[in-house]
């Protein structure tokens, strides 16, 4: 591996990143920024397309960095993966969605590892980065890259190395977000690790790949089973008539043992409400039972319910229905200021308004259109006269530019998902937050509980 090594330290190795979507083309950039040679593969021609003519799809990177990358050479994009005979290293940031039976599916990853199998060859680095269960890396890409007949540590090094990006965090990006690597053999990793130092302040090695694998779904299932347990604080303080965000913010002065999670109208993204289930669906195959996983998605998934619920109550105040009142989304992407609408739980509150008969529209500044039961829906302008002949707003993602005070002050009915209206007491009448002890949030009946889950399994 010294050829490799050399290359990577003195940087003028050629990289290759296969899949350039959120993961993938920030990734790309970052290589590409601390002078090695990059090619970007993906099997989406539009894709390619678009970086060829220097136009980002990716909010977090911009058309000036694509532009000066391809400039001076130092990023290709490609559908082509023969480029791959020339590469030293690969980063594989391909999805890992959920099949319709709720299984991981990882046919892309799968996909990818034959392609780069055909083109294997000896001082090259294969790295996995998109989020997969604990043994992908060493039970599924190492015997298909093996089969070339080249050795694991000695001809070629594989690792796992999760992706950390968050879309839309300002602070913190590819470079500075600390980075794990565990590869298959300590050459491996060591080779891994000088690979990601050109280009990543902080670089953390660990004992295996299955060890770096279950690194990423134990920070993503952390995340839901807390936002899990906040959720179902809220309808408990919605019960007691207690204000939850208030008990949360005293609860986090505390300055040790605490962490503050926030409730909301349900998981959404790419992440937290897929990766918890591939770790569940390995210990079942191997008879063990997730029981956190399994609580948490189950209150997760109900939030959707809750908050056609507080819509309900809402209007009863007026003495309306859900059929046939005028109801304006604001929000559909899954958090705020991203476009991302990927599980957003938005989705899953307007197919039930839908079917229970509202007059839905949306606002979203990030999100022009969408699909919706084969239906194009486009985002509508929020003009105070749009607002007033609304009969109820909610609240499902607190995008930072909406200006709440305006837009509560020409409405009848607010419901707020996400605490956007803490600091207008003023309009509080006229308010239904989640979680602030109107005792309208409560859990839903079983029943109800019933169609949370169905309306959300046909969201996947
Ligand atoms: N989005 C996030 O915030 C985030 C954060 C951390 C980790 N991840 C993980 O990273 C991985 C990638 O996620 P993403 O959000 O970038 O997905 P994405 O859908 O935005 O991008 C994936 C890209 O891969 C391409 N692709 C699919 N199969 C391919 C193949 N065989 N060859 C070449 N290209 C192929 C797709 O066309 C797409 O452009 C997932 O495992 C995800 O869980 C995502």
């Amino acid at each position: 591996m010294e050829t490799l090594r050399a290359k990577f330290q003195q940087r003028n190795a050629t990289a290759a990143v296969i899949g350039l979507g959120y993961v993938g083309l920030p990734l790309a950039m970052e290589i590409a920024s601390a002078g090695f040679n990059v090619v970007g593969i993906d099997l989406d021609q539009s894709k390619i397309d678009k970086l060829k003519e220097g136009t980002s799809y990716i909010g977090d990177v911009s058309e000036k960095t694509i532009a000066s990358a391809m400039k001076i050479g130092r990023f290709t994009p490609t559908s082509d993966f023969s480029v791959l005979h020339d590469v030293d290293t690969v980063s594989i940031c391909v999805p890992t969605p959920l099949s319709k039976s709720r299984d991981p599916d990882i046919s892309f990853i799968l996909d990818a590892t034959e392609k780069i199998r055909k083109y294997l060859h000896a001082e090259q680095l294969i790295v996995l980065e998109s989020t997969t269960y604990p043994g992908t890396t060493d039970e599924l890409i190492l015997p298909e890259l093996e089969s070339s007949g080249l050795r694991i540590g000695k001809d070629f090094c594989l690792a796992f190395s999760p992706e950390r990006i968050d879309p839309g965090n300002t602070a913190f990006n590819t470079r500075n977000t600390p980075k794990i690597v565990g590869g298959i053999t300590e050459t491996c990793t060591e080779i891994a690790h000088i690979f990601y130092s050109q280009f990543i302040e902080c670089v953390i090695p660990v004992s295996s790949t299955k060890c770096a694998e279950m690194v990423k779904l134990l920070e993503n299932t952390f995340r839901s089973v807390n936002i899990g347990m906040v959720n179902e604080l809220a309808l408990m303080c919605d019960v007691l008539g207690v204000d939850v965000y208030e008990v949360i913010d005293a609860a986090a002065t505390k300055p040790f043992g605490f962490i503050p999670f926030y409730p909301g109208p349900g998981l959404g993204g790419h992440c937290i409400p897929i990766d918890p289930h591939y770790l569940a669906w390995k210990l079942k195959a191997l008879n063990f039972q997730a029981r956190f996983i399994g609580l948490a998605a189950e209150i997760n998934g109900m939030m959707p319910t809750v908050v056609t619920t507080m819509v309900g109550e809402g209007l009863n105040r007026f003495s309306k229905s859900i059929r046939g009142s005028k109801v304006l989304i604001l929000g559909v992407a899954y958090k705020k200021n991203v476009s991302d609408c990927r599980e957003s739980p938005a989705l899953d509150v307007m197919r039930m308004l839908i079917e229970k008969g509202a007059i839905l529209s949306y606002n979203d500044p990030f999100v022009t259109s969408l699909r919706m039961n084969g239906k194009t829906l486009k985002s509508v302008d929020l003009t105070p006269a749009n607002i007033q002949t609304q009969d109820c707003i909610i609240i499902l993602t607190d995008h930072s530019n909406y200006d709440f005070r305006k837009i509560i002050a020409a409405s009848k009915l607010v419901v707020d998902t996400r605490n956007a209206t803490k600091d207008l007491q003023e309009f509080k009448d006229k308010i239904i937050k989640l979680g602030a002890g109107n005792n309208v949030a409560s859990a839903p009946s079983h029943e109800d509980e019933h169609e949370s889950l169905t309306a959300n399994q046909a969201s996947h």
